[in-house]
């Protein structure tokens, strides 16, 4: 079973069914999709799709990247959180990726911020999920600096030559990040 997770404006849940209209919006953005470099989806069905694959990742891995919803308004604003990565990258395997994406509309208002910051405190201290790793386009500057701000440190610039499912092809310049291994202990530690 997945969390729900509040916040001061938003609620962290699993994706649903019902999210597809705003997984549409977000996902047939090129825009959205400058630093992750899949193509924009083109048909509803492909919203659908991208649900049905995450959900399948709660099945089989017990997690997967929860929605991010606006509290008062209900309204879908993104996605945040955890994958595990059951293909290699930059030399792991098995690790827990972390991410998020919003669509537009929500951009620079402190929603990635606010969702990451909560979804990484319940991966840590409830699911202490162990090891979180983040990748991103090195051209990414505002993922990079919310990775930064979220505790994570760059390790190194890599040439990801893994499966598309993560987007970026194997020409691309993918910075990694790690997690320090302090932010994994519990203060009783
Ligand atoms: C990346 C993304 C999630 C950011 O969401 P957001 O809600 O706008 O981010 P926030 O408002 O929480 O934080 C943005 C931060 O970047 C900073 N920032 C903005 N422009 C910047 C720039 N050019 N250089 C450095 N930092 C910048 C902001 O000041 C803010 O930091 P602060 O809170 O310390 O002031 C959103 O743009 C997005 O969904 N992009 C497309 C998908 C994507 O790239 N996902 C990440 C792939 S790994």
């Amino acid at each position: 079973m997945q969390p729900t997770i509040e916040t001061p404006r938003l609620i962290i849940r699993e994706l649903l069914p019902e999210d597809k209209d705003g997984i549409f919006e977000m996902d047939s953005d090129p825009e959205v999709h400058r630093y992750i470099h899949q193509s924009p989806i083109k048909t509803m069905q492909e919203a659908v799709d991208a649900i049905t694959f995450i959900r399948q990742q709660y099945a089989d891995n017990g997690i997967g990247r929860w929605a991010v919803l606006d509290k008062t308004t209900n309204e879908f604003l993104g996605w945040t959180g955890f994958k595990l990565m059951t293909d290699a990258a930059n030399g792991h395997i098995n690790h827990y990726d972390f991410g998020y994406r919003l669509k537009r509309s929500a951009w620079g208002k402190g929603i990635a911020s606010e969702s990451g910051i909560a979804s990484l405190e319940y991966g840590l201290k409830t699911l202490r999920l162990n090891p979180i790793f983040a990748m991103t386009d090195v051209g990414n500057v505002v993922s990079r600096h919310i990775l930064e701000k979220l505790g994570f440190r760059f390790v190194e610039v890599f040439n990801y030559d893994g499966p598309l499912a993560w987007g970026t092809p194997p020409d691309r310049l993918v910075t990694w990040y790690e997690l320090p291994s302090e932010r994994h202990q519990t203060p009783t530690q």
